[in-house]
């Protein structure tokens, strides 16, 4: 299996979001770009080839999705993760994003409340909030430098509704108290890096269980977990979570597919699949494309291998950034992701924070990054890095960062 992660790709002049719009996004250009979520890499070859065979047939008409398509996602999760998916329960969104958006509109009306742990993915605040929703913070705890959820939180806002039938709460408080209808889960979490356990998982799914709250969990990370740790569905833990639980999955981060717009949404539960579906009809979005659900299939038919090697590469790019930190700048300190590969950095110790934090990134370290305060409020000191590059690339944008935070503590 030949698989280059060294090499390293011009995407400048590919209408590349993270190297075309950096100038736009930035303010320069001669930043080496490690923001938004896709990888330097190139795709496993057999995707490639598959591409250019199919685009030399050179009519692209309307197409649907086979049943080896569906057949090979079914295998992918079954031979991974160990959770029997069938036919039926798998439907579409050209992205995940998308889906959270069409889980928002088809399980809640407006003015209900979806909680989530915080901070996290800023789309999640957008689709309920651009939805007319409420989202309610279940903030995350750092504990030892790793984020765990708060559960004693999580079950104080998930069980205030209980209250409504037997506490004192004034008639405004109980309609307020007892709307929450959804909790937003995010499987390895983004940009946290954690990949919940089973017993976190478990807690999460009783706590919904005992609420009547509808699970949407975003797996789109969930084939890059580094060796130590274990990617759990939380619907694969038993029939009744599985029965309230949306689980959306996408070849896009694992295979750099997604400009490709493809993704399955497993929804078990014929009552939620079929109001999903709804949306999805009502909105005219079932189309798909015909590289999208071609890619997705060889990707998951052929690409176990692609992805282990992957794997090695992004775990010895996130060693030598963490080697980096401790014996180079112990002023910045990651977070240790167990999935993903994007770096959570806290900055406190720089003493800047919010845009000033983002200038000093951007103008002195020549850096890109995404700046935490987008993920919440509570992260002004935090910004993400993306090591889904060359190790050339990420050695030279950690030198250039030591060599920024050197002169500013001179200055
Ligand atoms: C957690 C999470 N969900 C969704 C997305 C985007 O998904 P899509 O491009 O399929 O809409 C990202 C991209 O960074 C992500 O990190």
């Amino acid at each position: 299996m030949f698989c280059n992660f060294d090499e390293i790709v011009n995407r400048k002049g590919t209408d590349s979001f993270k190297w075309d719009k950096a100038k736009d996004r930035f303010g320069r250009d001669d930043i080496i770009p490690m923001w938004i979520a896709d990888t330097e890499f190139r795709t496993d070859q057999r995707i490639i080839d598959a591409i250019k065979t199919r685009a030399e047939h050179g009519v692209f008409g309307y197409t649907f999705r086979s049943k080896s398509y569906y057949d090979s996602i079914i295998k992918w999760i079954k031979n991974r993760y160990k959770w029997d998916v069938k036919n039926e329960w798998i439907t579409f969104s050209p992205g995940i994003v998308p889906a959270l958006s069409m889980c928002v509109t088809s399980f809640s009306h407006p003015g209900d409340k979806i909680i989530t742990q915080t901070p996290v993915y800023p789309p999640f605040y957008s689709v309920v909030e651009h939805n007319g929703r409420k989202l309610i913070k279940n903030k995350l705890k750092i504990i030892n430098n790793r984020y765990v959820i708060d559960f004693e939180d999580l079950n104080k806002k998930m069980r205030i509704k209980n209250t409504y039938f037997t506490s004192k709460l004034n008639d405004l408080e109980c309609k307020f108290d007892s709307s929450i209808k959804m909790l937003f889960l995010c499987n390895p979490h983004n940009p946290t890096g954690r990949v919940w356990t089973r017993e976190e998982l478990l807690k999460i799914g009783e706590i919904c269980l005992e609420n009547n709250i509808i699970i949407v969990s975003d797996d789109i990370h969930s084939d890059i977990v580094y060796k130590d740790y274990k990617y759990i569905p939380i619907a694969s833990l038993s029939k009744e979570i599985e029965n309230i639980t949306v689980t959306c999955i996408s070849p896009g981060k694992t295979f750099n597919l997604t400009g490709l717009a493809t993704s399955s949404i497993i929804i078990p539960n014929e009552k939620l699949r079929e109001k999903f579906n709804r949306t999805l009809d009502t909105l005219e979005l079932d189309g798909g494309n015909v590289f999208g659900t071609l890619t997705a299939e060889i990707a998951y038919t052929y690409g176990e291998k692609w992805v282990d090697n992957l794997l090695q590469y992004l775990e010895q790019n996130l060693n030598y950034l963490i080697n980096f930190f401790n014996n180079n700048i112990p002023d910045i300190k990651p977070i240790k992701p167990e999935g993903t590969y994007l770096v959570w950095l806290d900055c406190s110790k720089l003493g800047l924070k919010g845009t000033e934090l983002m200038d000093f990134f951007v103008n002195e370290a020549k850096i890109g990054v995404n700046p935490g305060f987008t993920f919440g409020v509570d992260a002004e000191n935090f910004v993400r890095i993306n090591i889904g590059c060359s190790i050339k690339q990420l050695e030279k944008a950690l030198l250039s960062l030591e060599t920024a935070v050197k002169k500013l503590k001179v200055d």
